[in-house]
């Protein structure tokens, strides 16, 4: 049963949760939000989408863009520097039907923010304006952005950026407390998520370093933030949403999900590649059991899901 008070909205649509899986390229897929989802994360967000590839209909693009209904809230996340390529592409996107769709500033790749995407909108603050107000006047979905908190160390205009967001119709934030210079060093910094919080009306999603329950609590004190967005943290560690710390799960749960986990990938992508894209996520589930080069091996051998699950129920039974 859903708990009936919000715990916050995006425009008039209601969200019953406070964590959320951070939209991750090459990750949060199909199979992995909906994971996440049913352990408790509030929304689901794609991975980022290249709005070029919509316009131009890249062939693998549709894969990533693949929904099930028990997602919604479901926010399609999108990255491009030209607002009106931005909004021909995102017209095409809303024929699927996301609730929400969110416009990245926070990437930090040399590829995207160095040709003005992603981060890269940071230091044009006038197109900020011009795809917020684009988008958000002519669409029937909430536009929402998600930033860091600028482009580098001399740079940081985060509250300029909250505030264009704001007036120019955006509906929520999510702020991932680095500059692009940053990259994911140093410690994201919460301070200036608090400030955002305190300069603006629509709700901010705190993000950054939230690697434990306890973290999510931390951060919430910490910022006032409505809602905190895990990434890294919840690689492996879907519990996360669940509220319940990974170091008290028995071995018998790590390996029920992981099951669940590779058994919708398999079922997603086929067999073979579903296996194969689940290494990373083993080699997450099982940071905490010191894998020797030898088992690191053997578990990222295999191409099929019985002999993994099979070795994966001997480690844990031997950790
Ligand atoms: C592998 C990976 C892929 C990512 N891809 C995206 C993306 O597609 N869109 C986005 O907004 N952020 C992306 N991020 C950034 C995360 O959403 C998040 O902002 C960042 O990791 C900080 O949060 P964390 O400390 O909880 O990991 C990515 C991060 C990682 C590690």
């Amino acid at each position: 049963m859903k708990d009936p008070t919000p715990a916050f909205s995006i425009g008039t649509l209601p969200v019953f949760g406070d964590r959320i899986l951070s939209p991750m390229d090459g990750i949060s897929d199909p199979p992995t939000r909906l994971l996440a989802r049913r352990m408790g994360s509030a929304m689901s967000y794609t991975e980022f989408i290249n709005a070029i590839d919509v316009v131009q209909n890249h062939p693998h693009l549709w894969e990533h863009l693949q929904f099930s209904e028990e997602e919604r809230p479901f926010v399609i996340q999108v990255f491009d520097d030209d607002p009106q390529r931005m909004y021909t592409a995102i017209q095409q996107l809303v024929e699927l039907r996301p609730d929400v769709i969110d416009v990245n500033m926070g990437c930090s790749s040399k590829n995207v923010s160095g040709r003005g995407a992603g981060a890269g909108l940071l230091q044009t603050p006038e197109k900020v304006a011009q795809i917020f107000h684009l988008l958000s006047r002519n669409l029937s979905v909430p536009v929402t952005g998600k930033i860091r908190l600028g482009w580098d160390e001399d740079s940081k205009n985060y509250l300029q950026i909250a505030r264009i967001v704001e007036d120019n119709g955006g509906q929520a934030l999510a702020v991932h407390g680095r500059t692009r210079q940053q990259g994911y060093q140093g410690s994201a910094d919460w301070d200036a998520i608090a400030e955002i919080k305190q300069h603006v009306s629509i709700p901010v999603i705190g993000n950054g370093d939230v690697r434990c329950v306890a973290d999510v609590a931390r951060m919430k004190a910490h910022t006032g933030c409505d809602a905190v967005m895990v990434g890294r943290g919840a690689m492996g560690n879907p519990w996360i949403f669940a509220g319940v710390e990974r170091h008290s799960l028995p071995p018998g749960e790590l390996l029920r999900v992981m099951q669940l986990h590779v058994n919708a990938m398999a079922s997603f992508y086929g067999q073979e590649r579903g296996v194969t894209l689940f290494r990373k996520h083993a080699a997450r589930y099982l940071a905490d059991y010191n894998l020797n080069g030898e088992q690191r091996g053997l578990l990222f051998s295999f191409t099929a899901v019985s002999p993994l699950v099979e070795y994966l129920a001997t480690l844990l039974q031997a950790g």
